[in-house]
């Protein structure tokens, strides 16, 4: 192997060479005057083309150089350093800083080195042992501080990679307000922002739909109180509305003041939903209880007045049988008597369906079936003629395994009648059955409209009982009551998608497994 000058510039003197090596170890400290003193008489002394002159350092590497041919064997400058090189023209003196060989300086020569020279030489040597040993340490130093940045930037990756994989959008501000994390959530999406354009911007530059006062706000608060802050809001900015819950946490670089706060961005409609169809079905399940208790008292007294009702008419029947005349006004209340009194029982016996629907033998139905002999029933119905009908069946739609064909049929006519009460004279009502996306919810039939649509703070009353928007005689308000209990009795469930002046639809989801 042999040591060959990392730039080697033959027209320029050796020592000159050899200073700006020097000063290339160390750019940080001026070269000693008097190692520049040393190399300067060193260098009238040998400087000549035949002459190189040239420093390596302990670990074999040659640093620099030269004039003339600056190159050894290392087999040279070892004989050279041993003692045993001047043969071949080569001296070598050895660096020593303290007890630590840091380098040699190695000078190839036509003509013997002068003693005065050799002195010279190791003088120069001697004056750069501490600088050598400074650059070793600078370098070291700096192969230390490299492999620290490779393993900070190796850390860092691996926590981008982290807060990247969250389910959540997550960024971080600092106290001026500017984004210095930004995740690969808030990256995506239609609102989303690329981690290169927000980092570094402040955070009003980029979330333009906030109020930029009440954002501000928002983070004064954390960033004054040091107090996680959390919070609810809806949004539609991707389409459909959507919920989402808004944390931020204070963050302390140090211990004393919040210097950053983390914005972390969930959003929660399904799991609000989810404890919305909870609370709804605890609340009709309390209403239910309630319902039936009430309905059990009143249906005594209705009976009484039933049962007096006819004691009545019988003796009315009887007075005029004998010849006196009764007047026919009594008659009339009697039967207005009997007609409430019978209105009152259909309504406590629907009430008492809601409650606790018959609990009916169940067996394998088809949804399709139950739409088919539901269009059946409804063929004669005034409003529902007048209507444009879509079918829109699946034939493979797996069957319902434990079901009861007429209490389904009970439920998709009450919803058709919905429609069309919801329709009016025109409208399209959309019958539609599917598979659904998992065995809980396997069979879906769906009953679309084209009428006026709920209000969405309507929502969620529509399925309690006695909630109706209709006049008073047309409506009840027990039609989804009813049909609520009975889905529940079936282990499915109701949704409800409306647009006001769009439209509605009714999805009823039942289980396609054993239970
Ligand atoms: N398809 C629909 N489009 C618009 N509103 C609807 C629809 N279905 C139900 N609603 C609303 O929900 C209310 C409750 O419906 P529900 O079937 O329980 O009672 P009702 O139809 O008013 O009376 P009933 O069914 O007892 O005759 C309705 O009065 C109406 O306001
Ligand atoms: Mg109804």
């Amino acid at each position: 192997m042999t040591h060959k000058p990392t730039s080697p510039t033959p027209t320029r003197g050796a020592l000159d060479a050899l200073a700006a090596a020097i000063a290339e170890f160390n750019t940080s400290r001026p070269l000693e005057t008097s190692i520049a003193v040393a190399l300067d008489t060193l260098r009238q002394s040998l400087d000549s083309p035949e002459c190189s002159l040239w420093l390596h350092t302990a670990d074999g590497l040659v640093r620099t150089w030269v004039a003339g041919e600056a190159q050894a064997a290392e087999a040279e400058v070892d004989a050279a350093l041993a003692g045993t090189g001047e043969a071949h023209g080569v001296r070598a003196v050895k660096v020593i800083a303290g007890d630590r060989n840091v380098g040699a300086l190695v000078v190839r020569l036509s003509r013997p080195l002068q003693a005065e020279e050799g002195l010279l030489l190791t003088g120069v040597a001697n004056l750069l042992a501490p600088e050598l040993a400074h650059a070793e340490r600078s370098r070291q130093l700096e192969v230390e501080v490299a492999a620290r940045t490779v393993e900070i930037d190796r850390e860092r990756r691996f926590t981008e990679k982290i807060i990247d994989s969250l389910p959540v959008g997550l960024y971080v501000i600092d106290r001026e307000y500017r984004i210095q994390a930004w995740n690969r959530k808030r990256e995506t999406g239609m609102q989303g922002v690329s981690r290169d354009e927000a980092i570094g911007r402040t955070i009003f530059d980029i979330l333009h739909r906030q109020p930029f006062e009440m954002l501000r706000r928002e983070f004064d608060e954390v960033l004054a109180t040091g107090r996680i802050q959390e919070y609810q809001m809806e949004s539609a900015a991707s389409g459909d509305p959507r919920t989402y819950r808004i944390t931020k946490i204070p963050m302390r670089l140090g211990d004393s003041a919040v210097t950053h706060v983390i914005t972390i961005g969930e959003d929660v409609t399904d799991w609000r939903e989810g404890q919305q169809r909870l609370s709804q079905a605890e609340k009709l399940a309390a209403i239910g209880t309630l319902a039936a208790g009430v309905m059990h008292e009143i249906n005594n007294p209705l009976a009484t007045i039933a049962a007096c009702g006819d004691g009545l008419g019988y003796r009315l029947e009887d007075i005029q049988r004998k010849g006196t005349e009764v007047n026919k006004d009594l008659f009339d209340y009697i039967e207005i008597i009997e007609n409430e009194v019978l209105r009152c029982k259909q309504i406590v016996d629907q009430l008492l369906d809601f409650s606790r629907p018959k609990q009916l033998a169940k067996s394998p139905v088809d949804l399709n079936e139950v739409v088919e002999k539901t269009l059946f029933l409804m063929k004669h119905h005034g409003g529902f003629k007048k209507l444009t009908l879509v079918k829109d069946v699946e034939q493979t739609l797996p069957v319902v395994p434990r079901g009861n064909a007429e209490q389904l049929v009970q439920v998709l006519m009450a919803l058709i009648i919905n429609a069309t009460d919801a329709m009016g004279s025109h409208g399209t009502i959309t019958l539609r059955t599917r598979t659904g996306p998992s065995a809980a919810d396997g069979a879906i039939v769906e009953v679309i409209d084209t009428g006026h649509g709920i209000a969405r703070a309507e929502l969620s009353k529509i399925f309690e009982p006695f909630y109706t928007t209709k006049a008073p005689g047309t409506g009840t308000g027990l039609g989804l009551a009813i049909c609520y209990g009975i889905v529940q009795d079936h282990r499915g469930r109701i949704e409800v998608d409306s647009v006001v002046g769009k439209g509605s639809t009714f999805r009823v989801l039942l289980p396609t497994i054993e239970w």
